[in-house]
Formats: structure tokens, sequence, C-alpha cells
């Protein structure tokens, strides 16, 4: 088995190689080449990462692989190649797409990401694709085991034992291209296990920061939920507002401002569930303010500092302007039902 895998880890150190010689070195590859300086990336930046382009003709890649003597069938398992694909024409799935290697712990490649490339007249809504495509689950690549990053940050994670969790690949590579350089992503999946299992090994602190719109929220939640049940743990957010993710949020702001906001302005897991809770109720209705109290003193149940507690019960009681001993009241009685 070991041996078919370092197969097919050649074949993905191939494939890649071929990928970003199109993007950086021909014609086929100017577009995407061009897509990506726009946004930011630079020759060392795609070259460290070795973010690639594949090229259109859908054949291209089989005929450069097979040149260089790999088998039919090792290059079926892959995943590289549709599932419609015979065995006489291989389709590469990843066809028009930028390539973005996925490297393993080891710095392995095993599976691939691609993503579309906007043209000028398209609308993000009129793609009929998905934005990004990432390979199948194969003997190398299993999405749930997989941290975008995590053999070039590890290093990094170790020294700060932190870790920064982004929603996006993207928003990895230019957090690190904004000297962030300990952040990894999932695969577009929520948290797992595995993941923080993986994580847990190597870190104290998770900083999240996920997108800014609803959908990233939730995904926080979800994410505060998971590891929450790990009390080695400590959470913190760094919030986005709505309508930017970290990516954004570098090209707008900075690399400066983004590494200050991760070192010095961060949530709580208290304070990020009251923003988000604030999102969801509309608190101009007597009723929804109490339900909001009631819910906010249900999470300060989890605070395990005093001090916090008490920080946060005089910030509840002054926004609502309402008795603080009424609260305290409130809060022992979720925290007697709680025990
Ligand atoms: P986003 O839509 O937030 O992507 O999805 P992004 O990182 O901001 O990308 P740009 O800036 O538009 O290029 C976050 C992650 O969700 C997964 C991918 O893993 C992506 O990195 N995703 C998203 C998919 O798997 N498929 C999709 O169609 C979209
Ligand atoms: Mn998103
Ligand atoms: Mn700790
Ligand atoms: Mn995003
Ligand atoms: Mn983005």
């Amino acid at each position: 088995l070991q041996d078919k895998k370092n197969k097919l880890i050649a074949i993905h150190n191939a494939t890649a190689a071929f990928y970003h010689q199109v993007l950086m070195n021909t014609v086929t590859g100017e577009p995407a080449l061009a897509y990506l300086k726009e946004r930011g990336f630079t020759t060392e930046l795609l070259q460290e990462f070795q973010i690639g382009f594949s090229p259109p003709d859908k054949t291209a890649t089989q005929k450069i692989l097979e040149n260089q003597n790999f088998a039919a069938s090792l290059l079926k398992e892959t995943g590289i190649f549709s599932d419609r694909s015979d065995s006489s024409e291989l389709l590469d799935r990843f066809a028009g797409r930028i390539m973005f290697p996925l490297r393993n712990e080891k710095g392995a490649t095993v599976a691939f990401s691609g993503r579309i490339l906007p043209t000028d007249n398209a609308e993000k809504s009129d793609y009929h694709e998905a934005k990004y495509l990432n390979s199948p689950e194969t003997i190398l690549f299993s999405k749930r085991n997989f941290l975008f990053n995590l053999d070039k940050a590890r290093v990094n994670m170790r020294k700060t034992s932190e870790v920064v969790l982004f929603e996006g690949y993207m928003d990895v590579i230019s957090a690190w291209n904004a000297d962030q350089k300990n952040g990894v992503a999932s695969m577009g999946t929520a948290l797992t296990d595995e993941q923080m299992r993986i994580l847990n090994k190597t870190v104290d602190s998770v900083v999240l920061c996920y997108d800014g719109d609803r959908a990233g929220m939730e995904a926080t939640r979800k994410a505060i939920d998971l590891l929450s049940t790990n009390q080695r743990f400590d959470i913190s957010i760094f919030p986005m507002q709505p309508g930017m993710d970290p990516d954004d949020y570098i090209q707008e702001k900075g690399p400066q401002a983004f590494r200050e906001g991760i070192q010095n302005h961060k949530e709580s897991i208290f304070q990020f569930q009251s923003r988000f809770l604030k999102t969801q109720i509309d608190l101009d209705s007597e009723k929804n303010r109490v339900e909001y109290l009631e819910r906010m003193l249900k999470e300060l149940v989890q605070v395990d500092s005093i001090i916090e507690r008490e920080l946060y019960l005089n910030e509840l009681a002054e926004d609502f302007d309402i008795d603080l001993a009424v609260l305290k009241k409130q809060l022992q009685e979720y925290q007697q039902v709680h025990m």
C-alpha cells in the first residue's frame, strides 16, 4: 500500500508541476495569471503554494503524465480525472480551473482544489459549476482529516501555541502573505473531531476567523460548540464585518491591521454569541429583549471565570438598564439547573 501511495504522490507532484508551469509560463495560463495578480498574488507566493492552471483541453494532463510513464490504471486512482473517463481517454476534471495543490502534514501533494476562473461578463450567480472543486476521497486524501496549510503552519502553531482557523484556503494564503503564518482551513466542510484532535496536539489557543456573512457566523457557532467539548482550548473570535472575509479585510485594511486585529481585537465566546444573537433577534420589542437577556444569561453559565462573568453581567445590566441584582438572581437559577 505504501508503495502505491508513493506512486500516487509522485503523480500528484508531476501534475502540480505541470499546472504550475502552465500558469507561469504559457499563453494558456495568461488569463488565470492576470486574475491572480489582480488579487494580489506575487510570483513568490504563487511559487510557494505551487499554484497552477489546468488547461481547458481536458486531455492535456493525461498526455503529459503518460509521457512520464505513469500507468493509466494508477492515473485513474488519483481522482484527478473525471469519472466519465474511459481507459483510453482520461479527462481532467479540473480543466480550465486555477489549481491549488493540497499538501498533507509532511508537505506531499495528495489532492487538488480548483477554483473557477471568473470571466469579465459573468456575475457570481452565473456560474454553472461550483466555484471550488476538490479531489474526491482517495487512499491519499480524506477531507475530514485534512487541514490546508498544516505542513507550513505547524512550526508557527507550535511557537505561538495558537492556530487561526479560516473558512477558505484563499484566506489562509492571504493571511500567510500578510505574515500571519499560523493559519489553516478545512476544505469547505464544518470542523471535524479528527481536525480538532490534530490541533489539540499542537496548540492551546484557537482563533476563529470565518467570513462575516451569515454562513460564516453559523460556522463559527458550530466550531465553538465542537471546540468547547475539549477543555484544553482557549477559544476566541476575530470578527469580520458583514460582507467581508479575511482576505477582503487584508486587501482593504492591510496586513498590519490584520495581524494587529488577531493580536488585540478578539472577541470572547460570550461576546460573539451576543453579537450573533443580536443579528437574529430584533431588540426593539420588549418580548425579544427578555428573550435575548435570558439566552445570554444561559450563555453566561458556561463562562468559568468569576471576573469575566461579573464583567458581562455589568454590561448587560447597563445595556438594558436593568437591576444587576435581578440579573444575578436569574443567573443563579440557571446555574442550579445546569448543575
Ligand atoms: P468562500 O465562498 O468563502 O470562498 O468559500 P473564498 O475563500 O472567499 O474564495 P474567493 O475569495 O471567492 O475566491 C470558503 C470555502 O468553502 C469551500 C472552499 O473550500 C472554500 O475555500 N467551497 C466554497 C467549496 O468547496 N465549494 C464552493 O463552491 C464554494
Ligand atoms: Mn464564505
Ligand atoms: Mn489554556
Ligand atoms: Mn470567503
Ligand atoms: Mn474571499
